[in-house]
């Protein structure tokens, strides 16, 4: 194929009786992560996700719709399809298992087992879950209980296949045993081992048609068709070329990761590797069990309501908030908690404050500093610029270790440790002052310099997870190659920033969400704040703070007509307003509802603070803040004492 190394992850192919689900949504973006990075590391990345159709669950649930299970798969696995670009993911093929290019493998495995005496035919008496799809002998349940879920069983007496799993125990104790590495985390891998030693039983792999006739037919027996999960673990093989690209097969085959929730590593390793082995293929490398959310502390369920859609997070909080949260908040392996409080301070604080702050305050002070092209470094680093080099080393060193390792929030965390640091970097340089002085330009563009540098590298890091930031960050810092062609370390390596690269502001990372309380649901940020300082006024006690005339400065106030108004449902007191400044038409949030009705304000002159830093309300970005004067009783706009251009300046 190439000189490249070959890396291949899996994602579990999801059923299609639900729709996508913030579990489905983090399993795939965990596996586009690696992907991305494993890319950066110079391999040749297969990276798979699909769709599970067949089956009983899926089979119930089209009949409870009155509709074929083809037409529901049909449609559901769209649902999937369309979420994954939505989530800045990527995937290299999408199998499903109704097309025919599975069903030729899985029949080709089953046949090769049955040649070889590991399939035979039996009788089937025992439990079934439908939910799980899952057998249960009589043994293991209690009270008509799935072990699993606790909830009932279905009796099943029927003519069936059995695969000779129990043929297999020893062979997969000792696999396990030399290959101690193949399930991870360490924890599960050893719940496992001991499931295994207490015995394993032949497996059923097929189903009597008569009971259920949604699956792959068994080649040599037309009664039957495949058991599901036989069938869905297969299609690991059927991506990679199995059967009909053989170099590609054996270029990716031994290299396979499966990324899975912890709920089905029975299946992944059990069921799985012993199929493998009968059909003389090598498990695969790694089967890494992540934990599950659950939403506000609750467990995630569809009659609680709480199921959280993946495609209304990106849609309110964007594709890479979504990725960044996920990925940060909890170590890859344990259970977390999805809560909208917490994604929003994650955004607020890292995003906004750490990253975003970082590149805006880089590229404002290349623009006025340096006539926006990124200048050249002086002879000699002082303490601070070692200090920060050294880190920004330390930093890809431990990344890479800790990627190799599938521990997200770490890497995260040594990136994030940079980006303050960069922060605190310009604290200590204060290329303010540095610019006040024209002997000290030399400084200054170095200090500049370094800044630059260190976002450059910074890009390359956070690109596997937050990858549509790390392209807005390349292109405001003005760098023409495309990110995804860098690798890791090579060109993180300190140094390689191009001097005289012109700079592109650009818009901010991400806006701060200010997010209002229950208890606080009528009242704006900007209303909040004009209430504060209403009390403050009347407790009278503070000392008036004075500012320089050089801080009034950095207000940028300016004259807006309002173009529109409308109506915010479901709030009190907000506005949404479209207000034209000449240059530019902006969206402003304001709370005046009480004082205001929306046709009254069109066509007004108001006052606006035109570069405060924009905040989302409401799932609103409102650009700038419209200033009021207020009293007890009432709040009056500020306005023009006669008519002047919109976007005039107030001085
Ligand atoms: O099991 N938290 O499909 P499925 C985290 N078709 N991850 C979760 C989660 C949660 N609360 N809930 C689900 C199947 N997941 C089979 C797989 S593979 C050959 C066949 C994720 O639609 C997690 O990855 O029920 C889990 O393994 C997967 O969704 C199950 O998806
Ligand atoms: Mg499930």
């Amino acid at each position: 194929m190439n000189n490249k190394k070959a890396y291949y992850i899996t994602t579990p192919i999801y059923y299609v009786n639900d729709v996508p689900h913030i579990g489905h949504a983090y399993t795939t973006i965990a596996a586009d992560t690696m992907a991305r990075y494993k890319r950066l590391r110079g391999f040749d990345v297969l990276f798979t996700t699909g769709t599970d159709e067949h089956g009983q669950k899926i089979a119930k649930s089209a009949e409870n719709l009155g509709i074929e299970p083809i037409e529901l798969a049909n449609r559901v696995v769209l649902k999937f399809r369309n979420l994954w670009p939505v989530l800045n993911i990527k995937e290299d093929d999408f199998i499903r298992t109704t097309e025919k290019r599975h069903e030729i493998v899985v029949q080709k495995i089953f046949n090769r087992l049955y040649e070889k005496g590991d399939i035979y035919k039996g009788e089937y008496e025992g439990w079934y879950c439908v939910p799980c799809e899952t057998f249960w002998p009589e043994s293991q349940i209690e009270g008509n209980k799935c072990p699993d879920c606790g909830r009932p069983l279905e009796k099943y007496k029927e003519e069936s296949y059995f695969f000779r799993m129990s043929q297999y125990q020893e062979k997969l104790l000792q696999y396990i045993e030399q290959h101690p590495d193949c399930i991870q985390p360490e924890s599960r891998k050893n719940e496992i081992v001991r499931f295994i030693q207490n015995g394993l039983k032949d497996q059923s792999v097929t189903r009597i048609k008569s009971s259920l006739n949604w699956g792959i037919d068994v080649p040599f027996d037309n009664q039957h068709v495949v058991y599901v999960w036989f069938d869905a673990l297969i299609n690991y093989l059927t991506v990679a070329g199995y059967g009909t690209d053989d170099r590609k097969f054996n270029f990716y085959w031994p290299e396979a990761v499966h990324l899975i929730g912890k709920d089905i590593l029975r299946f992944h390793t059990i069921i799985w590797f012993t199929m493998l082995m009968a059909a003389d293929i090598q498990p695969p490398k790694l089967v890494f069990s992540h934990g599950w959310w659950t939403i506000e502390g609750e467990k995630m369920s569809k009659s609680k309501g709480n199921v959280i859609d993946p495609y209304q997070v990106a849609e309110e909080f964007g594709p890479d908030a979504f990725r960044y949260f996920l990925l940060r908040e909890l170590s890859f392996g344990q259970d977390g908690n999805f809560s909208r409080q917490l994604l929003i301070q994650r955004i607020n604080y890292d995003l906004a404050n750490d990253l975003g702050n970082l590149l805006s305050r880089t590229i404002a002070m290349t623009r006025i500093f340096c006539q926006g092209k990124i200048p050249e470094i002086q002879d000699k680093e002082e303490e601070v610029d070692r200090e920060l080099r050294t880190l920004a080393g330390d930093t890809v060193d431990q990344v890479i270790k800790n990627m190799d390792t599938m521990a997200f929030n770490l890497a995260l965390e040594n990136i994030w440790t940079l980006v303050r640091r960069t922060n605190k970097y310009i604290d200590q340089t204060e290329p303010w002052v540095l610019g006040k002085d024209h002997a000290k330009t030399k400084r200054l563009n170095h200090v500049i310099n370094y800044l630059a540098e260190s976002l450059r590298i910074v890009s390359i890091l956070v690109y596997p997870f937050i990858p549509m930031t790390a392209v807005k960050m390349w292109s405001q810092l003005g760098i023409k190659e495309e990110i995804e062609q860098m690798f890791i370390p090579e060109d993180t390596r300190w140094g390689k920033i191009q001097v005289g690269t012109r700079v592109n502001p650009g818009e901010n990372l991400f806006p701060r969400i200010i997010e209002i309380k229950e208890s606080e649901q009528d009242k704006s940020a900007q209303e909040r704040d004009i209430i504060a300082k209403q009390d403050k006024e009347k407790v009278g006690t503070k000392k008036m703070d004075t500012i320089s005339i050089e801080e009034f400065k950095r207000l940028d106030l300016r004259v807006g007509k309002v173009l529109s108004a409308e109506d915010i449902p479901g709030t009190q007191k907000l506005l949404k307003l479209k207000v034209d400044f000449k240059t530019e038409e902006r969206t402003l949030v304001a709370g005046i509802k009480q004082y205001y009705s929306p046709e009254s304000l069109i066509n007004k002159n108001i006052v606006v603070i035109f570069n405060l830093e924009p905040a989302t309300i409401r799932g609103i970005q409102s650009q700038g803040m419209l200033l009021a004067a207020s009293d007890q009783d009432q709040v009056v706009l500020l306005t023009t004492e006669k008519d002047v251009d919109p976007g005039s300046k107030i001085r």
